[in-house]
């Protein structure tokens, strides 16, 4: 087991009605508040109400940020930037899935960052930076941002899609009633990245931090128990409030303490995926794992023991031959996947093999992914895109 810091300054405020603390967590960092949210979920659902009234009642100054896209761009950053600017904001308020509250953050920081290009501050490397206060209302259950600090941001026009570290939310409000009105296609993506969180630490070179590993598998558990459930009954409070909790938890880097990182290959190969065609992350992950797993097994059979694991301690499957369980644990993840109705292949998203080797390249810039549970090369990674079309 490898040594580890805990530190994520976020509170965490879970569950029904937690709203009733926004005026308290906002109050000490002043009253120009900038309020950013995504495509017009909020004001559908009734939510971008119920907040600005709370603003109003407690005579704050909103000015807004809307139309902050799925997979947000660095147009977006630019635009909030610029309103924090003018505006003389005080406090962030994002309300909304990964890609509202990923943006904000490059926002907060980007308020304050010194270069002229702000896509400069999104491609260099870099560890936590000077923010604003950023405090979120999560109305989706999928990426973690609300409970980390990472963001990732996308540039359409050199197909770049870049994560990066930018700010911790200052408090996160986590009501699983938000996340009812969210569609099945949405909410079966954002578990299948909830379960990619997990297995990009789960499959590590690490095998005695066992602590983390029975963390892991019972969130793969939980998001297998419920999000049938909410699929089929949506305003499933129990169901809501798993898949809620458990994406926090699933991206703050707890199930995989102690443990080697890898380099997270399925998120740098679906990156690639969402910086040239524009797809739903989770939905971009759930095609490749299957395809991601079969290579390994195949390439490296010595890692089957930790497949067996998988297959037995979180779908119960049993046996002894460790590749016939190691098979049928990914057969079972597939068919999960396929009965959540998220798409199988990438020809069904019209991703042709025009651009695989350049996304190979770039996924695996500097030999990125030869830390993996099984090393990745180039040619892997074109393998595996085209076992997925
Ligand atoms: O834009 P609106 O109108 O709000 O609609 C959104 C959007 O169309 C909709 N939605 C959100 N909450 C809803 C709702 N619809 C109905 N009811 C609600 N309550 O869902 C659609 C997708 O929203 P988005 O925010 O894009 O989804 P998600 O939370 O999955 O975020 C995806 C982004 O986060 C990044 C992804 O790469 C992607 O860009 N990630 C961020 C991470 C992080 N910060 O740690 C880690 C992840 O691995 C991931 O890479
Ligand atoms: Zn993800």
């Amino acid at each position: 087991m490898l040594n580890y810091i805990h530190d994520i300054p976020t509170k965490l405020y879970f569950g029904e009605g937690q709203i009733k603390h926004l005026d308290e967590i906002l109050r000490p960092f002043g009253k120009n508040v900038l309020l950013t949210y995504g495509g017009g979920s909020i004001k559908k659902s009734g939510l971008y109400d119920k907040v600005t009234d709370i603003l109003s009642q407690g005579g704050y100054t909103i000015t807004e940020l809307s139309g902050i896209e799925p997979n947000p761009r660095i147009e977006s950053v630019e635009k909030g930037v610029d309103l924090c600017k003018e505006n003389n904001i005080d406090v962030i308020l994002a309300v909304g899935g990964g890609s509202t509250i990923d943006c904000s953050k490059a926002i907060a920081t980007g308020v304050y960052y010194e270069g002229d290009d702000l896509w400069q501050m999104v491609v260099e490397p870099h560890g936590v930076l000077k923010a604003l206060p950023l405090v979120d209302i999560l109305t989706l259950s999928a990426t973690g941002s609300e409970y980390d600090n990472g963001g990732v941001i996308t540039n359409l026009k050199t197909n770049e899609k870049l994560g990066n570290s930018y700010t911790f939310p200052v408090a996160s409000i986590c009501d699983p009633t938000y996340t009812f009105s969210v569609s099945k296609y949405q909410t079966a993506a954002g578990t299948a990245d909830i379960m990619s969180h997990i297995f990009e630490g789960y499959f590590s070179r690490t095998e005695d931090s066992e602590l983390s590993d029975y963390i892991a598998e019972g969130v793969l558990k939980t998001a297998i128990k419920y999000l049938p459930v909410a699929l089929k009954e949506p305003d499933n409070y129990t169901a809501r409030a798993n898949l809620m909790a458990i994406a926090s938890v699933a991206c703050s880097g707890i199930p995989a303490y102690g443990k080697q990182g890898t380099g997270w290959p399925c998120h740098a190969m679906e990156h690639e995926l969402s910086a040239y065609y524009d797809i739903t992350h989770g939905v971009g992950l759930a095609i490749l794992t299957p395809r991601w797993m079969r290579l390994i097994l195949k390439k490296d059979p010595s890692c089957a023991w930790r497949f067996a694991r998988f297959a037995k301690n979180v779908w119960g499957i049993e046996g002894d031959d460790e590749q016939a369980l190691a098979l049928a644990g990914i057969e079972a993840l597939e068919k999960f996947f396929e009965e959540s109705g998220i798409p199988k292949t990438l020809t069904e998203l019209n991703i042709t093999d025009e651009h695989f080797v350049e996304m190979a390249e770039h996924a695996n810039a500097g030999g990125y992914l030869k830390h993996s549970f099984v090393a990745l090369t180039n040619e892997d990674i074109v393998e595996i895109l085209k076992n997925s079309l």
